[in-house]
């Protein structure tokens, strides 16, 4: 099966957010072959690029230590997780570390659910909804967590998602996506052909850096808007960007 080929010619410039593009698995009638073995290959991928076992030790490690000492249970929700690799791996890592671990992972397309379940041993309860579901239900979590979600949202939908991961969130929020750049785009291109064949991992992957921020553009756009006091964009890898709140201390409520 061939990927679809388009917008990925290195020529474009990639100076500015190109935030109207749009990613093949975006389109609901997209082909359900390539999108499973796309959100299949992501832990794949994200095992390789994402940073998360840094992050995980720099942000979350420290909180497993408080939870310890408290109740022994740390609460993680992942937003848009995809095929849940990361929720996943975190609530692994959490558990190694010696806490009961709640993790719960969200996402609107069931497509993708199908995929984190079928992947799941049990680590994770995977829904479908939106975040705001959860605030309606009252829900809250040490952590929340995103990962390559901030790149496909438009200015409401980061609006929204910031706004409710802070609601939701007793502590900590980690929203971890790509840090657009020529090398990152050029590293991309090149290091995802033994895995793209049969998915959208190539056209999508190249489109999601494509659409997402360099770390001083987006500390800019938030900078701009009182409503985004108190985020931080931190660099947690070559690449990658991290944007973190830790508004409040575990246990306020
Ligand atoms: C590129 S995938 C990333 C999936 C997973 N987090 C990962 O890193 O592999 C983006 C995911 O975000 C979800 N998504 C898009 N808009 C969203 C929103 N407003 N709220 C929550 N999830 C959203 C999509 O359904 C999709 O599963």
């Amino acid at each position: 099966m061939t990927e679809p080929r388009s917008t990925d010619a290195p020529a474009r410039s990639l100076s500015r957010r190109d935030a109207d593009l749009r990613e093949l698995m975006d389109d609901p009638a997209c082909d359900p072959a390539l999108l499973r073995r796309t959100l299949e290959r992501f832990a794949i991928v994200n095992r390789l690029i994402s940073g998360w076992g840094s992050v995980y030790r720099r942000h979350v490690r420290p909180l497993t230590r408080t939870a310890a000492r408290a109740d022994g249970s740390l609460s993680v929700l992942d937003i848009g997780c995809g095929g849940g690799d990361v929720l996943r791996r975190l609530a692994r890592l959490a558990r190694a570390d010696g806490v009961e671990v709640v993790a719960v992972g969200i996402d609107p397309d069931e497509r993708a659910l199908e995929v984190a379940r079928a992947a799941s041993t049990g680590e994770a309860e995977y829904r479908q909804a939106y975040s705001s579901e959860l605030i309606g239900e009252g829900r809250r979590f040490d952590v929340v967590i995103s990962n390559h979600v901030l790149h496909h949202l438009g200015d409401d939908g980061l609006r929204t998602v910031l706004g409710d991961s802070r609601a939701l969130s007793r502590g900590l929020v980690l929203h971890s996506d790509i840090a657009r750049s020529r090398t990152a785009f050029a590293a991309y291109a090149a290091a995802i052909t033994p895995l793209a064949p049969g998915s959208f991992l190539r056209t999508d992957g190249l489109r999601s850096i494509r659409r997402s921020w360099t770390p001083s553009e987006l500390t800019r756009h938030l900078a701009a808007d009182p409503a985004y006091a108190g985020w931080r964009v931190e660099r947690p890898a070559p690449f990658r960007l991290l944007l973190t709140s830790s508004a409040e201390p575990r246990g306020a409520s």
